[in-house]
């Protein structure tokens, strides 16, 4: 699995000297190309930010906006799911069949997708105010 390997590559450069818990995304966008990413804690550590967001960020970097596939790895007993905020940061850059692949370093692995992390995801057509004065 190209992907997973991406993620796994990326993993062992991950900045987490307070949780010890190192992340790594990878994301094939539309054109193909792989971007990474790795979480990034902070000392102050609500800024800290998830392996995924990283991802994100670097394939917005290369001029690309649409994900057609995503993975994420860390060494955990079980397949890790991106947080919250990273279920509705992938949404904005993904449709929701797009497949989600979780795994460990051990190679378990667990398929998913955009649309089954985030049910219900809020989006631009819940902005659409049916009223004419918008309130
Ligand atoms: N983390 C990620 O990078 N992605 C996830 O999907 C789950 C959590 C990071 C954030 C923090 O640096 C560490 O894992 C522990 O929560």
């Amino acid at each position: 699995m190209l992907l997973v390997k991406a993620a796994r590559d990326a993993r062992v450069k991950a900045y987490a000297p307070y949780s010890q818990f190192k992340v790594g995304a990878a994301i094939r966008a539309a054109s193909g190309a792989i971007y990474q990413g790795v979480n990034v804690e902070n000392v102050a550590y609500p800024e800290g930010t998830c392996a995924e967001a990283g991802a994100i960020a670097a394939m917005v970097m290369g001029g690309e906006t649409e994900i057609a596939e995503v993975a994420v790895i860390a060494d955990s007993p079980s397949p890790v799911p991106p947080c919250g905020g990273c279920r509705q940061k992938l949404a904005e850059f993904a449709g929701k069949d797009v497949k989600v692949t979780l795994a460990t370093l051990q190679g378990e692995v667990m398929e998913t997708t955009v649309g089954a992390l985030l049910p219900g995801a809020f989006g631009t057509g819940h902005m659409v105010s049916p009223s004419e004065d918008g309130m």
